[in-house]
């Protein structure tokens, strides 16, 4: 693991942070099922972060912080997902709170893992401790490098109000 640490560059510090009330003060902007794993992402922006409208590819503005929280779903006998009654598939547990933010040289630390200036965390349901902390968010950036790409702003979403 400590060699993994060496060759994964990534910030020591997080200038990403919780964002506490997120839910009263964030857009729910997306619920994204995925098929292939059985889970829900939930995805929230702040203002800024919400000014990309769906169709736009960003880029966005700094101060810009997207979340997705991951989320197991509620399974039949048969093994199937239920579904809620906006037909999305039934919430179970929070697992993860992930937490992305750009702010003007943000992502410098990653190196040539760098997805613009966002930097990574992931904090736990309760937002209290790290799932993720910065100096392990290099897999984080590099995904997001490698398949949401500088096209979109390294983001993968496209967002529409729910
Ligand atoms: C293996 C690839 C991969 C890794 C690693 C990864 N992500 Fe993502 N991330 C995705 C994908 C794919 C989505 C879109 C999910 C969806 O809509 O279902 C996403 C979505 C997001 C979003 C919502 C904005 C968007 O891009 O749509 C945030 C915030 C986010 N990830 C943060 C993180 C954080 C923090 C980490 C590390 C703890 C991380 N991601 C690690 C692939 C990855």
């Amino acid at each position: 693991m400590a060699g993994l640490l060496v060759w994964l560059q990534a910030p020591q510090t997080d200038r990403v942070g919780f964002p506490k009330d997120y839910r009263e003060t964030f857009k729910r902007v997306r619920v994204s099922d995925r098929a292939d794993t059985k889970t829900t992402a939930v995805i929230y922006a702040n203002t800024l972060g919400a000014s990309v409208k769906p169709g736009e590819r960003g880029p966005y503005p700094y101060g810009s912080i997207l979340i997705n929280e991951t989320w197991t779903t509620v399974k039949d006998a048969t093994g199937s997902v239920v579904l809620d009654e906006g037909g999305h598939y039934k919430l179970d547990q929070l697992q993860k709170i992930h937490v992305m933010r750009k702010e003007k040289g943000f992502g410098e630390a990653y190196g040539d893992k760098r997805s613009g200036e966002w930097e990574y965390v992931s904090f736990a349901p309760d937002g209290q401790g790290y799932v993720t902390p910065p100096s392990e968010s290099a897999p984080c950036a590099q995904c997001h490098h490698l398949f949401a790409t500088e096209n979109r702003d390294w983001v993968f979403g496209k967002y529409e109000r729910h």
